[in-house]
């Protein structure tokens, strides 16, 4: 028996996926134990969470493993050798591999079942440009043209549907300087979230009120004299009739303030304008994915898909005019090929058949406000997937196999619905120290005052973060797979990215490479994904001057 004590003797040998799934444990690997030897290649097969990548991270913490190498032809050999002697981990410091093991299998997403994912997409995707209704709701934008860098003007935006809201002034220059952007922020309340619509409205127009204060404090008179265009980014799901007018079909993200669905959003906009003495038009109702497309394209011609992976996930994307057979709008202009769609991928496989579900996810969505609604979006999204870590780990907690010498004050956040943000996820993945120290200091002393917890439950903590967001990153890549295979882009296109997840969460957009490798192969390096910043407030003000132009060609 020849024992190495580094990961990276096996990575040499080509068995990344094995030094994922076992670097986190104590492993002996002998020739004999063929019975958990087989128990093990079944657990490889099921392919592990992390990927090589991470397997690279890992080195760097220098986790302790022994392993005694028999001599075999192949990594699949090796790993049909493999045996966990899941007795004699030490339980101070290294986690228990059964229930790694477990997790594992309840939260990995194998290509084969990416591959069912991406098909299944493209086909609701069809169905939905046929008919209303589908599992993709499949939107038309009424936007048929892609900025072309002429555009002139200056323009209201705001960006309203997550946890900020944005007001923006832009003021485009065709091509002879480069746009200029004003803005304001600020954070919506869960008062505003869950109250009426009216309320609602009308902190939108004070929002508005205090950016002009701001900006134009000086020219107070002037500008309200002035009838300003604005571009209204409202991220939900909205059936628009026109560019600048459409019904709320129902909330997501948390929201339920009242006498909102079924009503035009932008009416319900200008009514608290007009309620506060504003005078400001609006011209165009988007979505922030739209809006994202449209802004990355600004910079990037070569866009044609905009994605949100923030507080909410969703995906717009350019489609033929001629197949959205279901489009029933005012006839768009002469010439029209294309126009936009706001997929509303958030509500993919609601009716759970695709995607396998953990009990986690489905406890998460019974306590939502509307239980079975947008369920893919909360596999995927900031909002959704601390509280899918928090639910693993109380669970884990009841059952010992976490904190079982540890204290977990009645106040501690871990105790309350969406209590561990997404951001401690990544602030957990983010620490590749020895000791996890970082992972101690968060739950000992900044947020969740747990005392006693011991090195094996900081390294389970990461381990069910990094099963977690790697299928949030999986399944975000599996919708961009099916969006580039649908518009037959497969030779080559960018997708603008926005959302806290792709631009903060270490790994995430390298997750979701990888998995589109998987996927799609060799092609893969055709699909540019590119960091698409704050997009859907450029965005909305970019539609309101395309409306602006399309409006004055009709006179
Ligand atoms: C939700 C909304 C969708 C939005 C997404 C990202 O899924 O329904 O309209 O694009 O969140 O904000």
């Amino acid at each position: 028996m020849v024992v190495a004590d580094t990961t990276a003797f096996l990575v040499g040998l080509g068995v990344g996926k094995l030094v994922d799934s076992v670097v986190r444990m104590r492993i002996r690997v002998t020739a004999t134990a063929l019975t958990t030897s087989l128990f093990w290649a079944a657990a490889v097969q099921r392919k592990s969470p992390f990927q090589r990548k991470d397997a690279a991270a890992l080195l760097n913490e220098g986790l302790p493993i022994s392993i005694a190498i028999p001599r075999v032809k192949s990594s699949k050999a090796l790993a049909a050798l493999a045996a966990v002697s899941s007795d004699q981990y030490d339980s101070d410091a290294l986690p228990n591999p059964e229930v790694i093991t477990r997790l594992n299998a309840m939260f990995a997403l194998p290509l084969e079942r990416l591959q069912v994912i991406v098909k299944q997409i493209i086909s609701d995707m069809k169905t939905g440009l046929e008919r209303d209704g589908g599992a993709i709701k499949m939107l038309p934008s009424f936007v048929t043209k892609r900025p072309s860098g002429r555009e002139h003007g200056s323009y209201l935006a705001i960006d309203f549907g997550g946890t900020n809201l944005r007001v923006c002034e832009l003021v485009l220059n065709g091509h002879s300087s480069e746009p200029q952007l004003l803005q304001s922020k600020f954070q919506i309340s869960d008062n505003v979230k869950t109250g009426s619509g009216a309320a609602l409205f009308d902190f939108i127009a004070e929002c508005v009120r205090s950016f002009f204060q701001t900006h134009h404090a000086l020219d107070a008179h002037d500008w309200n004299s002035k009838r300003w265009q604005l571009g209204f980014t409202f991220s939900f799901p909205v059936d628009q009739i026109s560019i600048k007018a459409g019904t709320l079909i129902t909330w997501t993200k948390g929201f339920t303030a009242t006498n909102v669905i079924d009503r035009d959003s932008v009416r319900l906009l200008e009514d608290a304008f007009e309620r506060m003495n504003l005078n400001i038009e609006v011209t165009a109702l988007v979505n922030d994915t739209t809006g994202t497309l449209i802004s990355h394209a600004f910079q990037n011609p070569d866009t044609y898909a905009g994605v949100i992976l923030g507080t909410g996930s969703n995906c717009a994307y350019v489609e033929k005019f001629a197949n959205i057979t279901k489009f029933r709008g005012p006839p768009p202009p002469p010439g029209t090929t294309e126009m936009l769609i706001n997929m509303e991928w958030g509500g993919f496989d609601d009716a759970q058949v695709v995607i396998p579900r953990t009990k986690y996810d489905l406890l998460l969505d019974r306590n939502t406000p509307t239980p079975g609604c947008y369920t893919f979006e909360q596999l995927i999204s900031g909002m959704y997937i601390g509280e899918i870590v928090r639910l693993v780990i109380l669970d884990l907690a009841r059952t010992g196999d976490v904190f079982a010498k540890a204290t977990i004050v009645a106040r501690s956040p871990l105790h309350k619905q969406y209590g561990f943000e997404t951001s401690y996820m990544s602030r957990i993945e983010r620490d590749h120290s020895f000791d996890l120290a970082d992972v101690k200091a968060l739950l000992e002393d900044d947020e969740f005052e747990i005392v006693g917890a011991t090195l094996a439950d900081r390294k389970i903590i990461k381990a069910v973060c990094e099963m977690v967001g790697l299928r949030s990153a999986r399944l975000a890549a599996a919708g961009v797979c099916a969006v580039v295979t649908k518009m037959n882009k497969l030779n080559g296109c960018t997708v603008g990215i926005d959302g806290s997840l792709f631009e903060k969460y270490p790994h995430y957009p390298n997750r979701m490479r990888d998995a589109m490798r998987e996927i799609l192969g060799i092609s893969s390096e055709n699909i540019s994904l590119e960091q698409a910043k704050d997009g859907s407030g450029q965005g909305a003000g970019l539609i309101a001057a395309l409306a602006a132009e399309a409006a004055a060609a009709a006179v």
